[in-house]
């Protein structure tokens, strides 16, 4: 028997003051763009923002559906969005915030595992990781060098025979 072990490291910054300004801009972006998620059913807004590496930009929000499985998270709208407008554009940095309509935006929400998946595969597709910025409307936020980072032993297409 073997005991392996996962670890990976992030940083942790007080607020989006101490980022870089690019960092601080993408962050803001995300932000600002929480306004335009359609989510009255959980009236939980998400948004994201990345920069590409051709330096374009691309916004994406959770867009969800009375028929709740149908619902569509901001980081996969975005997803598809670059993978239609910009097929394997490598990503650089993706931030990501929320507003809870009745609630607190404070601490940075990491995306969900279905999410993950679909960031692990677009970094295979594009050959590069995908830096996160993850923080809500104010307070800390954490970057991590790769979405990979968030999904030990992934699921690949090198699984499939
Ligand atoms: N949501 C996202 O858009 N991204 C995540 O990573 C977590 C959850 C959305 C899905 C749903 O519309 C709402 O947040 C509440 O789960």
């Amino acid at each position: 028997m073997k005991e392996k072990k996962f670890q990976f490291s992030y940083k942790v910054f007080k607020n989006s003051d101490e980022l870089i300004e690019d960092d601080a801009a993408l962050l803001q972006q995300a932000r600002k763009v929480t306004k335009k998620a359609y989510a009255p059913y959980s009236r939980f807004h998400v948004a994201c923002a990345a920069r590409l590496e051709n330096g374009r930009t691309v916004i994406g929000t959770n867009q969800e559906n009375a028929s709740y499985p149908v619902t569509i998270c901001a980081e996969r709208t975005l997803l598809a969005a670059v993978g239609t407008q910009y097929a394997d554009e490598p990503i650089e940095t993706l931030a990501i915030s929320y507003h809870p309509l009745d609630g607190e935006s404070k601490h940075p929400i990491s995306p969900c595992g279905m999410c993950r998946q679909a960031l692990t595969e677009y970094e295979k597709r594009s050959g590069k990781p995908i830096r996160l910025i993850l923080s809500g409307m104010e307070g800390p936020v954490y970057v991590i060098d790769s979405a990979k980072d968030l999904l030990p032993l992934a699921f690949s297409d090198d699984d499939l025979a």
